[in-house]
């Protein structure tokens, strides 16, 4: 395995639950004990093997949640790149599965390297200079609330609208009626379902350990990582498309989303994990937006809580990997648009021709940024392809747009490019 690939595993066992494969912190295989000690490299690996077959099957278990059919893959298909199989912005969950969620579901590939949230990133690749902040970034969610698979899980098994467990015991219940609770207690002790908070805790580590298995959640098969290993060629179209997505002036898209490689070769991950207001337009369709004093302020809250009060983080969300972006058919945090060519559109006409996006008041005038009070609007990302006045030309013309989408069906997986959907 190369020193890289190595690299990443490591990234990723401590990002998504795990302490890191060599450190002490994790059980002996077979040991039987939730918070078992230091333990050799085989050890830890072999324990890693195990919770990650165990997460496997919990991943993909209905029983889990209180309506008894609804799982993590109902949400997060396998086929979809472990994102939703449905076009619907936002899913379905709770006991009877008829209470809407508030946001798209992201898809679970290419989580691993993302870093902790901080307030304050400094990037030691960012042309070298360590003293840029490039202000919040980081975390899982689409704002950043959990740094770890293994505490974003504990978010959907109680969600009233998703899994909807009334509580920790009520997910024990269910893992000890489970056709792998043998398994469950052989990794973490015979007395594990005895003690409701640790076998919680217990199920969250095998599902953060399972987010972390390569094969399932980066493989690095797109035909844009066959083309920057040397052996495919992309189109013309594409081509021109990946230089758009790179040029500073027009897409600009790189900026956020990262696509070279890193300086020690790690493919690139298509986000630089950053938090950043876009401002896509208020989505009629999500049921908690029929309250027109309801917002979704991402990173100020309301479902996050520890910035409450911050406005100069009011409509901040995580910008998303756009790997395989285009098995999508909800794009951004509220799913508001359905096709890629939509979403790539808005960027380029957001600023010069606000009437194409968002609503009109009763006189006609546009409600621009409608799903942002305007207090907040300082806040908007005014870099290119944004910043343009009413009227002026659009960042790119259509056929520009095209060339983008082209480039970005590239990132689709291998193993996914059967469920490839047209992009418009
Ligand atoms: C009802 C649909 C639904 C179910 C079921 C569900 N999720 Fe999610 N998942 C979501 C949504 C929606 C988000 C985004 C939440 C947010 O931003 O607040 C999300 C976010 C995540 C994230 C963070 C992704 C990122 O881009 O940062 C992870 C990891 C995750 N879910 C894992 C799981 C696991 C593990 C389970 C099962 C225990 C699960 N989910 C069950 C809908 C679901
Ligand atoms: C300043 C940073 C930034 C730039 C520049 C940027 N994006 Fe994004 N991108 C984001 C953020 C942040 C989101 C999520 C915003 C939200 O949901 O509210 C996002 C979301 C997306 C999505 C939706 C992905 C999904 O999973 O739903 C697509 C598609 C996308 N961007 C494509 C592009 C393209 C194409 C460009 C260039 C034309 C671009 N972006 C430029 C930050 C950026």
């Amino acid at each position: 395995m190369a020193a890289g690939q190595w690299k990443r595993i490591i990234i990723a066992a401590s990002m998504l639950g795990i302490a890191a494969i060599s450190s002490a912190s994790i059980g002996r295989a077979g040991t039987g004990s939730v918070h078992p000690g230091p333990m050799s490299r085989a050890d830890a690996f072999a324990r890693a093997q195990a919770l990650t077959a165990l997460g496997r099957k919990m991943f993909f278990d209905p029983s889990l949640s209180a309506s008894g059919k609804q799982a993590c893959s109902s949400c997060h298909d396998p086929h979809h790149a472990f994102g939703p199989a449905s076009a619907a912005p936002v899913e379905m969950g709770g006991p009877k599965l008829d209470q809407p969620g508030l946001r798209a579901v992201p898809s679970l590939r290419y989580l691993q390297a993302a870093p902790a949230f901080t307030e304050h990133f400094h990037d030691s690749e960012d042309e070298g200079d360590e003293s840029v902040d490039n202000g919040p970034t980081g975390g899982l969610t689409w704002d950043g609330r959990v740094d770890r698979g293994k505490d974003q899980a504990k978010i959907p098994l109680l969600s009233p609208f998703e899994m909807a467990n009334k509580d920790a015991a009520a997910v024990t219940a269910a893992l000890r009626k489970a056709a792998y609770a043998g398994a469950f207690k052989a990794a973490f002790g015979d007395q594990v379902f005895d003690h409701p908070d640790d076998a919680f805790d217990a199920a969250a580590e095998a599902l953060g350990t399972f987010e972390q298995s390569a094969a399932d959640f980066y493989p690095y098969s797109s035909r844009y990582d066959v083309f920057l290993a040397g052996k495919a060629r992309l189109t013309a179209q594409e081509l021109r498309g990946r230089a758009l997505f790179e040029d500073e002036t027009k897409g600009n898209c790189a900026s956020c989303h990262l696509s070279q490689p890193a300086n020690d070769g790690e493919p690139p991950q298509f986000t630089d994990y950053g938090l950043i207001a876009v401002a896509v337009p208020r989505n009629p369709a999500i049921s908690a937006n029929a309250d027109p004093a309801y917002f979704d302020l991402g990173l100020c809250g309301p479902l996050r809580t520890d910035f409450h009060g911050r406005a100069d983080y009011c409509g901040l969300f995580k910008t998303p990997t756009l790997r395989n972006v285009a098995l999508r058919k909800s794009f951004f945090h509220n799913g508001y648009f359905h096709t890629l060519r939509d979403a790539v559109a808005f960027y380029a006409s957001r600023d010069s021709d606000p009437g194409r996006w968002y609503p009109k008041y009763a006189d006609g005038t546009v409600r621009e940024y409608d799903d942002l009070p305007k207090a907040y609007w300082p806040n908007l990302n005014q870099d290119p392809p944004f910043g343009r006045k009413p009227g002026d030309r659009p960042a790119l013309t259509d056929p520009e747009i095209d060339a983008i989408v082209a480039f970005l069906q590239t990132l689709t997986d291998a193993d996914q490019q059967a469920e490839a959907v047209p992009a418009n």
